[in-house]
């Protein structure tokens, strides 16, 4: 295998700038800021019952209890007591119904965390309860759905079955996830003069929390700021459901005029958020005797929860990715989005992509298992290519489908790892071993054509230092990271002269949220285009001074050239220089993604500036006296376009890779018939470990020219390998079968140890 020199090259990587406050517990989030004398603390009362009419609550005991301020409920709100983003069909308390276990009634605030729990045992609730919708089917049965269904559709599925070899249909199911960030919900709201608020939120959308904040609280945008450090981690959970307890610390703050700070224990946060949706699907594929694809239908459905959310884009992407990385002629898609009494779910990187891909891979696999063939030669069979079009009209270009496939099988070899599982599993009795591929390939952009901008105020201090603002939110990916990379490398100046701010909506505001892997793209080319204005503005400094032409000027190690010769000015007197010409030093700059466009009437256009690819190969041994197993490698080519940070990049493949297998193999939501959340701690959620990484983990990059709608050729990485982990879940079942040829492949997820065993030694 050809070992690259990744290692030398992460040498010379930049490091995430936050890792020497993070490794020193320095950094500061939420709970980290300091408060203000006279701060209160905030708990959310939430519904015990998933479905029901409120009758009666008593406040009485817990309200006399020493130390609670004031309870809040809908009838403290002034504005709308309403908080969906893209329906409006979610209160931000409920008035005389619930709808899920975990949601929010009421805001004890009190004087301390501790009197406020204490609180909340004191307060009595009846409720007459309702039928309680748990699954897709059961909502599907009953026609409970947030909004209409989608179809993407091309060709026709219905006539090219006809002309089908092999015709085959099963049924899936992927289970949600828990997002499990570090940090978990949390805001702190001050009072400023004139009515204003400032909320510290642990948002990746700071300006839903600045717009909902102010229509609940019936005041105009501009009294509400919100600012955002950093994330210990978001994961999707963050885009819209920061929301809340930022409104609920606010609308506190608005009454008692006092500062408030809301941060859920990791109990609250389980139970009363949204995670990954579930998905019950039900496909249909056909193929020529050839093994190409040439019709695959299928009906998604969605667990969309009790309230819209996210839900109706992330079943669009859901649309958008049920093809994954193959061409397919004649494609009919459906998604529902159906309404349960569970949490809304909502966003989870990945954002809908992953559930669609688990579709078409079970196909994949089904045809594999009764044909008796193996997957990847369905896979490789079927890979797009150049000028192939996708179910939603955008003709695939640059496409690096098949040169990821041929580079992983080539560079990491295949036939060798094939032979050797071979050889093994005729030698071992009780261990068996598996492997998958697992091509993968995502579109970049906000599926929502509207989202995708961004703005960029940079500031250049007479010193010579700058200040970045931007709409961008570090969670952990390393944004900020990378948008010091851009302006350190425009104005060839050393890193430490510049900082990235906080994220703030007073200095960047109307801002899309940090979300669908695009944030680099998006917010570093506005960067990139202020740099290169306030770049232009110096160069004229110098040609006025020198008298030479602007053309000839260039800053390189902070050292002004003019015609490739090094002068005597240095950045900071020009800086300076520019400060006595009175030039300004301060620009904003705004950039929109060209060329994208989506008509829904029609479900056409081109959405995605661009497609990331890559394949993993993924080797598994099971032991089958346990049912346990162990993932020994997964081998990935990555297509990162050019990667300008390369630790950052391989640091975002290995995480999302590892959340990809958690969700694919052992992480398991589970509420009961009544709506209510069993795994609700960590001892009985079981996220990956260290025990549950694969022994190795390979990433080469793939070697590509790079696309220049992506920021400097280096391509959003941040969830597009999350999906490397359904590889996870065949290779298991392929290990399975080895043990025992009886088995059916199952398409229900996550392949835990429980269901390993008892397909070991079903007949
Ligand atoms: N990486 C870390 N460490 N923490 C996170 O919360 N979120 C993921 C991904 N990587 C996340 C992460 C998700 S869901 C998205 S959409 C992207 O980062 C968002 O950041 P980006 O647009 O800068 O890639
Ligand atoms: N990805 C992530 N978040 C989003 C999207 C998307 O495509 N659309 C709206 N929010
Ligand atoms: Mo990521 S799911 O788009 O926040």
């Amino acid at each position: 295998m050809k070992k690259n020199n990744i290692h030398s090259d992460l040498k010379n990587s930049i490091k995430n700038i936050d890792s020497y406050t993070h490794v020193r517990g320095e950094s500061i989030f939420v709970d980290d800021v300091n408060v203000r004398q006279g701060t209160f603390f905030a708990v959310v009362f939430d519904s015990p019952k998933a479905h029901g009419k409120i009758k009666n609550i008593d406040y009485s005991k817990a309200e006399e209890l020493e130390g609670v301020e004031r309870i809040f409920t809908y009838k403290d709100i002034l504005g709308e007591n309403q908080i969906g983003g893209i329906i409006p069909d979610e209160p931000l308390f409920a008035e005389n119904e619930v709808h899920y276990c975990g949601q929010p009634i009421a805001l004890i605030v009190a004087e301390s965390e501790f009197i406020a729990r204490q609180a909340r045992r004191l307060i009595t609730i009846e409720i007459e309860e309702l039928p309680v919708i748990t699954t897709c089917k059961e909502a599907k049965e009953k026609g409970s759905f947030i909004n209409a269904p989608r179809s993407f559709n091309l060709g026709n599925t219905e006539k090219a079955f006809q002309n089908c070899e092999y015709v085959f249909e099963g049924e899936t199911f992927s289970n949600g996830q828990e997002h499990l960030y570090l940090e978990t919900q949390g805001a702190y709201a001050e009072p400023l003069e004139n009515g204003n608020i400032k909320i510290t939120s642990s948002t990746q959308g700071p300006t839903q929390v600045q717009k909902t904040t102010a229509n609940v609280l019936e005041v105009p945008m501009h009294k509400i700021e919100v600012d955002v450090t950093r994330l210990g981690g978001g994961f999707g959970g963050k885009e819209d459901q920061a929301t809340p307890w930022a409104i609920m610390a606010a609308l506190a703050t608005y009454h008692l005029n006092q500062s408030v700070k809301l941060i859920l224990n990791r109990h609250d946060d389980l139970r009363m958020t949204g995670k990954r949706h579930p998905y019950e699907s039900s496909f249909k594929i056909g193929l020529n005797k050839d093994l190409k694809i040439l019709a695959y239908e299928v009906e998604f459905l969605q667990n969309s929860g009790a309230a819209a959310d996210l839900s109706p884009a992330i079943a669009e992407r859901t649309l958008f990715h049920a093809t994954n990385s193959y061409f397919v002629k004649n494609v009919k898609t459906t998604v529902l989005s159906c309404k349960t009494n569970l949490p809304p779910n909502t966003a989870f990187r990945g954002f809908g992509g992953p559930q669609g891909m688990f579709v078409i891979e079970s196909a994949i696999a089904k045809v594999a298992d009764e044909l008796g063939v193996s997957a990847h030669k369905i896979q490789e069979i079927n890979l797009l290519k150049e000028s192939d079009v996708f179910s939603y009209g955008q003709i695939a270009t640059q496409v690096e489908a098949q040169n990821s496939w041929h580079s992983a099988t080539k560079q990491f070899n295949l036939k060798q790892l094939k032979s050797d599982i071979e050889i093994f599993n005729k030698s071992n009795d009780h261990f068996k071993k598996g492997l998958a591929l697992m091509p993968i390939t995502f579109g970049i952009s906000f599926t929502n054509t509207p989202m995708n901008h961004a703005r960029a105020l940079v500031h250049i201090y007479q010193d010579g230092s700058i200040g970045i603002s931007t709409a961008a939110v570090e969670m952990g990916q390393g944004v900020n990271t990378k948008l010091l990379q851009i302006a350190a490398q425009i104005f060839s100046i050393s890193n430490k002269k510049v900082k990235i701010e906080t994220t703030n909506t007073t200095r960047v505001a109307n801002t899309s949220p940090t979300a669908a892997s695009a944030t680099a793209d998006l917010n570093g080319k506005a960067l990139l285009k202020a740099c290169n204005a306030l770049l232009e503005r110096l160069k004229t400094v110098v040609s006025e001074e020198y008298n030479v032409n602007k053309n000839s000027v260039e800053i390189i190690g902070e050292t002004i050239h003019i015609n490739n010769k090094k002068t005597s000015l240095v950045w900071n007197e020009l800086i300076a220089k520019a400060m006595l010409k009175r030039v300004a030093l301060t620009e904003n700059a705004h950039y929109a993604t060209p060329t994208i466009h989506f008509d829904k009437t029609k479900e056409k256009g081109h959405p995605f500036a661009y497609h990331v690819y890559g394949t993993a190969i993924v080797t598994t041994t099971v032991d089958c006296t346990r049912g346990t197993y162990i993932l020994d490698s997964v081998k990935i080519v990555h297509d990162y376009g050019k990667s300008m940070s390369k630790g950052i990049d391989l640091g975002q493949v290995e995480g999302a890779l590892v959340q990809g297998i958690g969700w694919m193999t052992m992480e398991e939501i589970a509420y009961n018939k009544d709506g209510k959340l069993l795994s609700n701690a960590l001892s009985t959620y079981k996220v990956p470990d260290i025990f549950s990484v694969a022994k190795t983990i390979d990433v080469l990059p793939l070697e590509t020219k790079g696309n220049d709608m992506a920021i400097l050729k280096s391509k959003a990485v941040g969830e597009p390998p999350l999906m490397y982990g359904i590889g996870a879940y065949f290779a298991i079942q392929n290990a399975i079968k080895a043990f025992n040829p009886n088995y059916k492949l199952k398409f229900h997820a996550p392949m835990t140890p429980e269901k390993v065993l008892m397909g070991l030694y079903e007949s």
